[in-house]
């Protein structure tokens, strides 16, 4: 993974200590211990630990998240010498086991809370005036999802296939930028310039429905091959690129027809950037 995807995802301070265990090539075990987690992403984590930690190990780490254990299948990608007496090692996760991935997540965005640094990019949206300026920021979130994923399509190797972990966070945002969508963006432009844009709404509506569909269809069906194989096959691997193109061309109609025409009229705009301030100021 190239450090530009190792930044996507903003690192959280913490000190959660944690369990690992390192795996020969074989598949047999070669060490056991204790670390601290010192930094936190939806993906990766920065370990602490006594040992150096050969890059490209696959780990196991067991997080105790109030008295429950969740199990993360993680690989590392590089180990530094701290000098002092510790190690510090970039971790990915590769895959959480599915019935532990809503309290990781809920881990991740508890840390984000508790965190003073912007917590992702709904927030810089306050002050933008220009509507289209502020969707065009929201949909950053999904364009950055997308661009990960087709970056893994095009360089995953079986050491390295996160498609269905990242199809998962995907998901989470995904059906908070379709609530913005249809309950701020589609709600108003329905109701101020129907004539316009009913016909329009009612497919992206329709395609917010497929799109989460197809999303819960990919990852059951990719968990088994990466599971089996370690990677995704072909057909995987074009069916993530079909859902990935739906997706853009989606979001392009989107900002080049519908929001262009919801910042033209004077009335839209105003309840928008209203209902906006309320929400941003939460
Ligand atoms: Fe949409
Ligand atoms: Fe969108």
């Amino acid at each position: 993974m190239s450090d530009t995807e190792q930044r996507r995802y903003e690192r959280l301070e913490t000190s959660q200590k944690v369990n690992f265990t390192a795996f020969e090539q074989s598949g047999s075990v070669l060490l056991r211990g204790e670390a601290v987690a010192i930094n936190m992403s939806k993906t990766g984590m920065l370990l602490q630990t006594g040992m150096s930690l050969a890059s490209d190990v696959d780990v196991d780490i067991i997080l105790n998240i109030d008295s429950v254990f969740v199990n993360l299948k993680c690989c590392v990608m590089y180990c530094r010498d701290a000098e002092d007496g510790t190690f510090d090692s970039g971790i990915h996760v590769r895959r959480i086991n599915k019935k532990d991935i809503g309290v990781y997540l809920g881990f991740i965005e508890k840390l984000e809370k508790s965190s003073e640094k912007p917590k992702s990019l709904r927030p810089q949206m306050r002050g933008m005036t220009d509507v289209v300026k502020r969707i065009s920021a929201e949909h950053k979130i999904i364009n950055e999802y997308v661009a990960v994923l087709s970056e893994m399509m095009h360089t995953a190797s079986p050491k390295a296939d996160y498609s269905a972990t990242i199809l998962q966070l995907m998901k989470k945002d995904i059906i908070t930028h379709f609530n913005i969508e249809e309950n701020l963006f589609f709600k108003i432009g329905r109701s101020v310039i129907p004539d316009q844009c009913e016909e329009m709404i009612s497919s992206l509506t329709g395609e917010h429905t497929e799109f989460l569909k197809t999303i819960d269809v990919l990852i059951d069906s990719l968990q088994p091959q990466i599971a089996k194989n370690g990677a995704v096959g072909l057909s995987g691997k074009e069916k993530i690129c079909d859902f990935l193109e739906l997706v853009k061309q989606h979001a392009v109609v989107e900002l080049k027809d519908l929001f262009p025409l919801l910042e033209g009229n004077a009335d839209a705009k105003k309840m928008i950037l209203a209902k906006l301030m309320k929400l941003t100021k939460k």
